[in-house]
């Protein structure tokens, strides 16, 4: 896809140019300018009656009178309280509704909203990442004729005064890298978990670092991570017939700094039937998507090198299955940590934890700036936030509050959830330093309040994406989150350090 931005009047040489009408029936200022160039075509339309201007509703003048050039009315809806929202609607609804013509080259000429709501360089980064993320299309299995693909190969975005346009350029490739990104992270959790297993995570990780010279890529088999005394990631990989495997990925930019990286850590269970504790079985097909975490480090990764971020960043994904067997872990089971605190698991359900905290021990080598893990981790954020918000937690208040403006920056948002050390106190144990669950209260922060036993002394923030990874009924499947919010981070982080 090539990407640019126009300035004065929507770029002319294009096969469609898209523009925005109220639902009072105005236009747009782009779109009053474009009426003009029509001899008031537009106008006609909408006077009419055969456009209303709703959010979602879309008609394109295939002969409007401007040479070869269609226009594609886009609603825009209310014009009180028009903002980013309804602005990225109005975008995405575009896109998908040129994506299904002939059209290849698109202008946007949709009404911007206010610069304080939404600055050149976010602009840009949205046109890319709703490009990206219309033309989608879900990496299934069926054996019949796929749709065709969107013929669109060049979008130029715009209003963009002139002083903006190194910033709108800059926020088109980060969108565009993070499109790409969301593409990766989205197949692997949408792939069936017979074939997304840990071997296959690493191979991806492995290709990724073939990909680019800047990523490099270390995957620890079962006696490597037995030589790295996981003792409870290791536990929960017994009861399953496939291997696990816990890979490092390390990606350095141009001009980054070499010490002190930001390392991401991905909960990486490819199936989650809960082991021996086996959940019941309505959606248990949903536990292949308990792998997003891992998916997002490795898709994070991708990013980093393919925006080519001006920062370090390391990846851990600790990945394997949990699954019921005679060498399963019984409830009773104690086991030791890399970190020599021993475990009492109570219920064998709350295996994430368990490969998380080795993983994050294994982030103190590095020294990090920051340490950030990822994780579909309690059905219990569910209930709390809903699919909404990401819940956020961790020992840094400064750490938590970046990851939560990112997500504001980039409406993938987050919510903090109180981390105070009663949490912890509900993991107390009489036979092991700590149980693995603390009751069904607070079950989200008791989750993380384990996690917080490992991470001392490290800046940690804790996301838990069980309810944002993926969406269910007719819009089963990956959503992409969080990986709006983590390149924005990663892109502060660059900018900051940089
Ligand atoms: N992977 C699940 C969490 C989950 C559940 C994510 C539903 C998304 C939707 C996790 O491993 C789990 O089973 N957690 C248990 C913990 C409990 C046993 C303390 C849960 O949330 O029920
Ligand atoms: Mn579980
Ligand atoms: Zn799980």
């Amino acid at each position: 896809m090539r990407f640019d931005v126009w300035s004065k009047n929507p770029e002319q040489g294009v096969d469609c140019i898209a523009a925005g009408v109220y639902d009072d029936g105005s236009l747009g200022a782009e779109t009053a300018g474009l009426d003009k160039l029509t001899g008031g075509r537009i106008t006609a339309v909408v006077s009419r009656g055969d456009f209303s201007g709703r959010s979602g509703e879309t008609l394109l003048l295939s002969e409007p009178g401007l040479k070869q050039t269609r226009v594609l009315l886009v609603g825009l809806g209310a014009a009180r309280g028009y903002g980013r929202k309804a602005w990225r609607r109005a975008c995405a609804t575009a896109l998908t509704a040129a994506g299904r013509t002939r059209v290849k080259s698109l202008a946007l000429a949709l009404e911007r909203p206010a610069a304080k709501e939404l600055d050149d360089y976010y602009f840009g980064r949205c046109v890319a990442e709703i490009a990206g993320t219309t033309a989608y299309r879900i990496n299934d299995l069926k054996t019949g004729r796929k749709p065709p693909a969107p013929a669109i190969n060049r979008i130029v975005a715009g209003p963009v005064r002139v002083t903006g346009i190194t910033q709108a350029k800059l926020g088109l490739a980060h969108g565009e890298a993070l499109a790409k990104a969301m593409g990766l992270q989205k197949d692997l959790g949408n792939l069936p978990p017979n074939i997304c297993n840990p071997t296959y995570l690493a191979d991806q990780s492995k290709a990724l670092a073939r990909r680019y010279s800047t990523v490099k890529v270390k995957v620890l088999d079962e006696a490597a991570i037995r030589r790295e005394k996981m003792g409870c990631f290791l536990s929960v990989t017994q009861g399953s017939a496939q291997p696990p495997r816990f890979i490092v990925l390390d990606y350095t930019g141009p001009r980054a700094p070499a010490k002190a990286p930001v390392v991401l850590v991905g909960k990486g269970i490819t199936f989650d039937s809960g082991g021996i504790s086996i959940k019941p079985g309505a959606n248990m097909d949903e536990m292949k998507w308990d792998m997003m975490g891992a998916a997002s480090v490795i898709a994070a990764i991708a990013f980093a090198a393919e925006a080519r971020l001006p920062l370090r960043v390391v990846g851990l994904v600790a990945t394997c299955e949990n699954m019921p067997s005679g060498t399963a872990t019984r409830p009773g089971d104690i086991y030791t940590s890399a970190s020599g605190q021993t475990v009492e698991i109570l219920n064998t359900d709350a295996e994430g934890r368990l490969i998380l905290c080795d993983a994050l021990h294994y982030a103190r080598r590095f020294n990090p700036s920051a340490v950030v893990d990822i994780a579909t981790l309690t059905g219990a954020c569910v209930i709390a936030l809903g699919a909404h918000h990401t819940g956020v937690m961790g020992n840094d208040e400064e750490l938590i509050h970046e990851l939560v403006s990112a997500g504001l920056h980039s409406d993938d948002r987050a919510w903090q959830l109180p981390l105070t050390e009663e949490y912890v106190e509900q993991l107390k144990s009489n036979f092991a330093d700590l149980a693995n669950i603390g009751g069904r209260e607070g079950g989200a922060i008791t989750a993380a309040g384990f996690l917080s036993k490992f991470t001392a002394g490290m800046p940690w923030a804790h996301m838990d994406i069980a309810g944002t990874a993926w969406l269910g009924g007719a819009q089963k499947g990956s959503s992409g989150r969080p990986m709006p919010l983590l390149s924005d981070f990663l892109v502060q982080r660059s900018q900051q350090r940089g």
